[in-house]
């Protein structure tokens, strides 16, 4: 289905955003207005765009309700200063309920149960418990809109960041599967990175990878290959050889059962393959491909 957003509300342009482009990073700012009464919300449109300058964006976007402004907007464009906090799973209720639409003079430190801790080079509180927080300097305030759900970049150039001394090992390094990252998508929805959901694809930046469109055919167009294994296969820089030691038991057994089918025993080889590439041994389903492909 094709939906124009020319014709769509801005609730469902809203709607279908917010489950499409997810899961989204939240970035829980803090920020005071020029009486230093303190703001607390959380935001999902979010993300690190530049690393030097080091700069993240978040949006406080027009109500589509009523079209007002958030209170964050407001302090941002008065006192150019924000605390981005980074939301583990240990704090997701808490900065929900600091999501509600307080009045003014409310502190959602309060409300939500925050401990403020003060930060060393900007005016808005760190909020204690998260174990991430960035000081930023705002450094401009580009609104995209005047219409309902108009967002409001908030562009934030890093000072510095807080990381807990438990995230970094002995080289001071981070390991994602220590840190339960909580993003958000569409609705009520949100996710945690854990380490059940997290996998690793090795970076092709070694060498070129060949590209699918190098692949023998026979293993471009299998029926049982799919766009991962291909795309694993094609990360090689060019075919590699057969090598004359390689030994497989299960290899063996497929050839010498499906010696008088070799259509059958092709699709048993792409099936072993395939197995393989799921475990990441991308080597030795080469291997076994060539075999098919040379034989
Ligand atoms: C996880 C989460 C992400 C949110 N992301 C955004 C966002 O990116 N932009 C936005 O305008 N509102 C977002 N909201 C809603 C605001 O947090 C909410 O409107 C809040 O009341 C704004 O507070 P303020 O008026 O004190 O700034 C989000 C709410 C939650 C719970």
């Amino acid at each position: 289905m094709l939906f124009d957003f020319s014709k769509l509300s801005p609730a469902d342009r809203q709607y279908y955003l917010h489950n499409a482009v997810a899961p989204r990073p939240i970035c829980f700012a803090s920020t005071i207005d020029q009486k230093g009464n303190v703001n607390l919300s959380p935001f999902s449109f979010f993300n690190v765009f530049s690393s030097n300058p080091p700069i993240v964006i978040f949006s406080p976007a027009r109500r589509i309700r009523d079209n007002s402004v958030k209170h964050t907007l407001e302090n941002v464009s008065a006192v150019p200063e924000v605390a981005i906090n980074i939301v583990t799973l240990d704090m997701v209720q808490q900065q929900s309920l600091a999501s509600c639409e307080f009045p003014k003079e409310v502190n959602e430190f309060e409300k939500a149960g925050f401990t403020a801790t003060p930060a060393t080079r900007i005016n808005p509180p760190l909020v204690k418990e998260s174990k991430i927080q960035l000081e930023c300097a705002v450094i401009e305030v580009k609104p995209l809109g005047n219409e309902r759900g108009a967002g409001n970049l908030v562009i934030c150039e890093v000072l510095c960041m807080h990381i807990n001394d438990t995230l970094l090992d002995e080289n001071k390094k981070m390991d994602p599967r220590h840190l339960p990252l909580v993003g958000r998508l569409g609705e009520d929805w949100y996710t945690v990175v854990n380490e059940q959901n997290l996998f690793q694809v090795p970076k092709p930046n070694t060498s070129l990878g060949m590209g699918i469109d190098s692949l023998p055919s026979a293993i471009r167009t299998s029926q049982i290959l799919t766009g991962n294994d291909l795309g694993q296969l094609a990360n090689f820089a060019s075919i590699p050889p057969l090598d004359p030691a390689f030994q497989d038991p299960h290899l063996k057994q497929i050839v010498h059962y499906f010696s008088v089918n070799p259509d059958q025993m092709e699709l048993e080889i792409h099936r072993y393959a395939s197995q393989l590439l799921s475990k990441g041994e991308a080597g030795t389903a080469w291997q076994v491909l060539l075999y098919s492909v040379v034989s």
